[in-house]
């Protein structure tokens, strides 16, 4: 009978073969068996998922992941590196994923969830599903059919639905592939004029809400998307005009008919309650402030009357702060009051948006999946990734004991 200690020896002797295997070079088993020799097997080692097998079409697709090697192979390096690209050490992109782990489901049994209500209302609008697409820019960059073909998917789970500022399709276009108003993301700059211009153009092409994004204040380093472009061969020149701040953005429809004279860049350094509040006096859109992430400015949010948050650190590309998104939302949710609560930043399981749903946010927001999807398949993938995160959280909150979003209560959430 070997002893308990030949066993790891003999195991750990097995991985470390397989590691140096030469069909297993470069897949995520080697890197986890050469990293920890010690730990005993893992499913994983049955089924390794290697990143040079990728899925022919969305429907091989078995979780949200799948997509994303497609689009590497895809789309141009450097559009792939922006997409991809945290902030310097890339902390907190990590700690969004990392941050889920801290939090346990606390499920619920005899309840009857043979059919599962995932139905919302988010500021009066009605909608079959709490997931929302979060809003990027220049979905151009990763398929020629860019935010029409995210909306026509978008449409086919009935979710929400966020333009961005630097969108290369236009409000009224993305509005007619959606089949329902969307909202529209604010970049407001530091020149109130073209603030006011984009504002007010959106409300004219049918967005009713606007979400200011107020997380986007300095520089960046993204050093994955400058490491990576060093890789890409064509001349962004050919696309991008950076020759001026107005060149750089005319290509945007938004901007059209905006005076760009004296911008010096899309930031919004000077940002401070009262310009917020300028923006919502230009508008009768609803207004959403998006990227908070304190108490206090959440506090300051619901005291001003300002008609929800985003929890969102801008997906660990806004700045280097090191927490997660999910670790925030309950000391926001504690000041939040009745001004509703929705939140993004690594979402990639049904399991992560029913915690966060639990801990009272109202919606949940996902940006690079679906644009894994978009740049692998176009609508096709997007509309399987929103198909993928709906199922996985369809079951969540069976396991759970949830047959409606209003029944995933904070009781179900434990932190450890
Ligand atoms: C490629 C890319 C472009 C983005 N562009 C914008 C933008 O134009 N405006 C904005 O408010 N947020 C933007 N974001 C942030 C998203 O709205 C969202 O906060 C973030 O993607 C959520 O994190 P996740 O990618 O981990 O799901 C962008 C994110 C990515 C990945």
């Amino acid at each position: 009978m070997p002893s308990d200690s030949d066993q790891i020896a003999s195991r750990r002797k097995f991985l470390q073969f397989l590691a140096a295997s030469p069909l297993l070079v470069g897949s995520d088993l080697a890197a986890w068996a050469a990293e920890t020799p010690s730990r005993l097997p893992d499913p994983m080692i049955w089924s390794p998922r290697a990143l040079d097998k990728l899925i022919a079409s969305p429907k091989d697709a078995i979780n949200v992941f799948d997509f994303e090697p497609v689009m590497q192979k895809n789309v141009p390096p450097a559009h792939f590196g922006y997409m991809a690209s945290g902030i310097d050490d890339e902390v907190t992109l990590r700690a969004n994923r990392e941050g889920f782990l801290k939090y346990q489901i606390r499920p619920r049994r005899m309840v009857d969830v043979s059919k599962v209500d995932m139905s919302v209302d988010f500021l009066g609008m009605k909608f079959d599903s709490p997931i929302i697409v979060a809003p990027t820019g220049g979905h151009r960059g990763y398929h020629a059919d860019g935010e029409s073909a995210v909306a026509r998917a978008a449409k086919t789970g009935d979710h929400l639905q966020i333009l961005s500022t630097q969108a290369t399709t236009s409000i009224k276009d993305t509005i007619a592939a959606r089949g329902k108003p969307i909202w529209f993301q604010l970049y407001a700059t530091n020149k109130f004029e073209v603030a006011k211009h984009h504002v007010q153009s959106a409300e004219a092409q049918g967005a009713t809400v606007v979400a200011i994004t107020v997380d986007r204040s300095g520089g960046r380093n993204q050093e994955t998307l400058f490491r990576l472009m060093k890789n890409d061969t064509r001349d962004c020149k050919q696309c991008h005009d950076n020759s001026s701040m107005a060149a750089s953005q005319r290509s945007k429809p938004i901007y059209e008919g905006a005076d760009l004279s004296g911008l010096q860049n899309i930031q919004s350094s000077a940002m401070t309650w009262d310009y917020a509040k300028r923006i919502r006096d230009a508008t009768k859109m609803k207004v959403v402030l998006k990227g908070i992430l304190a108490w206090e400015d959440a506090k300051i949010a619901a005291e001003n009357g300002f008609d929800g948050i985003i929890v969102s650190n801008h997906g660990g590309r806004s700045d280097e702060a090191g927490r997660s998104t999910i670790e925030t939302l309950q000391e926001i949710i504690e000041v939040s009051g009745s001004m509703p609560v929705f939140i993004d930043s690594g979402f990639r399981r049904g399991t992560d948006i029913a915690k966060a749903l639990a801990m009272g946010a109202r919606g949940v927001a996902i940006g690079r999946p679906y644009l894994w999807g978009l740049g692998a398949f176009g609508q096709p993938g997007v509309e399987r990734v929103l198909e993928l995160l709906r199922l996985e959280l369809r079951a969540a909150m069976q396991q759970a004991g949830a047959p409606s979003i209003k029944h995933l209560v904070p009781a179900m959430v434990r932190h450890v």
